[in-house]
């Protein structure tokens, strides 16, 4: 079994226009230099995709989409889909938080996002999580298994290897609230128990899962620390030039070793 690589994704989310996200990634691209044993995933609005794709050393980064819509093409005015995305990313946010909260993207949405995404070539970041209210009536479990079947419906067990799951609790997000490192072990726990129900015990030891919900760089250590966790997915922090880098130095098993 291949081993599972350190990921982190920095969720750019609706901040930095192009100019300043090429100005970031100049900034941080040296310090990233040093640190080959980590994968990491810049998620720039759409318009930085093309730019930053000239700019970056893809030994270095590679770029996620925080979105797209999951037909190829037709009319469906203001979208981006999958197919036009295809060769500008290797990965694509797929059922974040805000998307389900904010936008009411459905199960079924997320199902179709999924698909196209792997047909496209992209690998899907399925995102998961309870909210506050199901966390306090002991749903998180439910939540998480009904959000996995849901999204991986139509995965087949070719695919399933392809999929990077973040486990990222609604009310951690953005709130500078963290989760108790034991919880996100249990949830992890269940992410995996779930993914070996559906496709087996090869597929829920290959499969990468993250944990995404304020990390700092003060937290990052910590959460790289749960046993099953193989990266971060970090939002605001990731707009910190000096934080990022330092989070992805923690992820660094080399930098571990010195
Ligand atoms: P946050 O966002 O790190 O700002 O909490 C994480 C995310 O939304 O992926």
């Amino acid at each position: 079994m291949a081993e599972r690589k350190r990921l982190i994704i920095a969720n750019w989310k609706m901040h930095f226009t192009t100019h300043e996200a090429s100005l970031f990634v100049h900034k941080i691209e040296k310090k990233i230099t040093a640190h080959p044993d980590v994968e990491i995933v810049l998620a720039p609005s759409f318009l930085a995709l093309p730019s930053l794709s000239m700019q970056i050393d893809h030994h270095k980064f590679r770029l996620c989409a925080q979105d797209f819509y999951w037909r190829d093409e037709g009319s469906y005015t203001g979208e981006v889909s999958a197919h036009q995305l295809r060769g500008l990313v290797s990965y694509a946010l797929v059922g974040h938080s805000e998307r389900r909260h904010t936008f009411h993207e459905t199960a079924r949405d997320i199902r179709n996002k999924v698909q196209a995404a792997l047909r496209n070539d992209i690998q899907p970041v399925l995102c998961v999580g309870e909210t506050a209210h199901e966390r306090t009536v002991g749903e998180t479990n439910a939540v998480i298994h009904d959000q996995l079947t849901a999204g991986l419906a139509n995965v087949t067990s070719e695919d399933i290897e392809r999929i990077v799951i973040a486990y990222e609790p609604v009310w951690a997000i953005g709130t500078g609230e963290s989760a108790p490192p034991y919880d996100i072990q249990l949830a992890v726990r269940a992410i995996r128990s779930q993914v070996k129900h559906l496709f087996g015990a090869t597929a829920a030891r290959s499969i990468r899962v993250l944990y995404g919900g304020s990390v700092t760089s003060d937290t990052a250590a910590e959460y790289l620390a749960v046993p099953g966790i193989d990266g971060l997915l970090v939002g605001g922090t990731s707009l910190v030039g000096e934080q990022f880098t330092s989070i992805v130095s923690k992820a660094s098993p080399a930098s571990k070793r010195s």
